[in-house]
């Protein structure tokens, strides 16, 4: 069976991966330089191993291309493109469009296609469903389904195998195909009644985690404010054994996932008259956290940071990845130079950022820790600079700090 992937990035390419073992995949990606790579073997996604990729190159079972033809025998189609916001944060399904006109365009024959995209209730029945037919020639009569994506990119216990998959298609015979489709990779398959509970229960799982991330945050700076710990208390509650779920402070929140989708669910809410009060303010609690960090630090040392030389360790958005979407550290470093800050960032995982390369872990008169990977060396981070302000709460207990 063929199955054709579009969009080969954190989402589409770990599926490829997973359906290769029982497909022949299709990895379908407007980027020529990452086609290229893939075709030679070459992962650009942490947890997806090269040599994973090159054994199903070798046996045949997959390929990558630019080219939209490739995808006109496709018997299963799965959309994994981006769905950010817009610049005046809006749900921009622009990339969800452009997937529907090479879908639309070049099947030849029906197809099962399936939505992995983050997007809000009502994405494939109202949005997908009418685009792809809008850009078909002939009616083929395509099923249509949802199952949202959850992997997190970098995490070992948890795969495309052991994660329960919410799963709901238009039709009975959708919802059927879309469960064989998976269940030969996954192992817990989950149907619910409609495409709009598989597509709410995403944003909602990821509305969870920013609201929490924004009251722990919230909590930080009321922790601070008392003199007491926030660590010691949040350990202290978290020995409650039911009804309590800890989150831990941070910096604020980055990555393709939860600054963005609590938004697509305040959009919808709001398109039916229901004012998202909580979740809009989740949202600018985790953005001010960028400010409260550097008021900090600047209280610390004198109130000023003028001239000052900021390291800034750990840019991406989450240890041991080189993502950079939406990262807290761009905020950080923003409000640090309009401080008159000299800042330059360690990330030997990201190497280069908006035209910048990770700096030497040492120098500074002051460090800013946001995110740590596992490779780095954490008696050298606290050897960097003579005042080091620690956003993870995993230096604790380093010597010298
Ligand atoms: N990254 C995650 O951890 C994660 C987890 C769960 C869900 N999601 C969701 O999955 C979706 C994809 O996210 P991602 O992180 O994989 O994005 P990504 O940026 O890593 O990859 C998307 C890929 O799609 C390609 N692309 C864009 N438009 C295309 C088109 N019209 N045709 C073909 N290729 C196209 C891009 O070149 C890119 O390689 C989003 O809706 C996201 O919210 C992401």
């Amino acid at each position: 069976m063929r199955v054709a992937i579009i969009g080969q990035g954190y989402v589409g390419l770990t599926i490829s991966v997973f359906a290769g073992k029982n497909y022949e995949v299709i990895g379908f990606d407007r980027n020529q330089r990452i086609v290229d790579n893939l075709n030679r073997g070459q992962s650009h996604i942490e947890g997806v191993e090269s040599k994973d990729l090159l054994q199903l190159i070798d046996s045949g079972r997959y390929f990558a291309s630019t080219d939209e033809s490739s995808i006109a025998d496709a018997e299963i189609v799965v959309i994994a493109v981006p769905t950010p916001l817009s610049a005046d944060r809006k749900p921009d399904l622009s990339y969800i469009e452009s997937a529907c006109e090479v879908i639309g365009k070049n099947l030849k024959h029906r197809a099962l296609i399936i939505n992995e995209s983050t997007s809000f209730p009502g994405t494939i029945r109202n949005y997908i469903k009418p685009a792809i037919e809008k850009y078909s020639k002939v009616d083929l009569g395509h099923m249509y389904a949802i199952s949202p994506e959850r992997v997190d990119p970098g995490r070992l216990d948890f795969n495309q195998k052991n994660t329960p998959r919410l799963y709901a298609g238009l039709t009975l015979e959708a919802t059927q195909k879309t469960q064989d489709f998976y269940s030969k990779f996954c192992d817990n398959l989950v149907e619910v009644s409609s495409p709009e509970v598989a597509e709410a229960a995403k944003l909602f799982e990821n509305t969870f985690r920013q609201v929490n991330i924004a009251l722990v945050n919230e909590f930080a700076q009321i922790a601070h404010s008392l003199g007491i710990s926030v660590y010691e208390t949040l350990d202290a509650a978290n020995t409650k054994p039911y009804g309590f779920m800890k989150f831990t402070p941070s910096a604020g929140v980055g990555g393709h996932c939860i600054p963005v989708d609590p938004t697509y669910l305040a959009a919808v809410a709001e398109e039916h008259g229901v004012p998202a009060t909580f979740i809009r303010r989740a949202n600018e609690v985790n953005l001010e956290m960028s400010s409260y960090v550097v008021n900090r630090i600047s209280q610390d040392n004198g109130g000023s940071l003028q001239g000052k030389s900021v390291l800034v360790v750990g840019v991406a958005y989450k240890p041991n990845v080189a993502d950079v979407r939406e990262t807290a550290a761009e905020l950080v470093i923003e409000h640090l130079r309009s401080r008159g800050a000299v800042v330059s960032w360690h990330d030997d995982v990201v190497g280069i950022w908006n035209g910048e390369k990770s700096a030497a872990l040492s120098g500074a008169d002051i460090a800013v820790v946001l995110t740590l990977h596992d490779s780095v060396n954490r008696s050298e981070v606290v050897g960097s600079a003579p005042y080091v302000f620690d956003t993870t709460g995993k230096l604790k207990g380093v010597k010298g700090l």
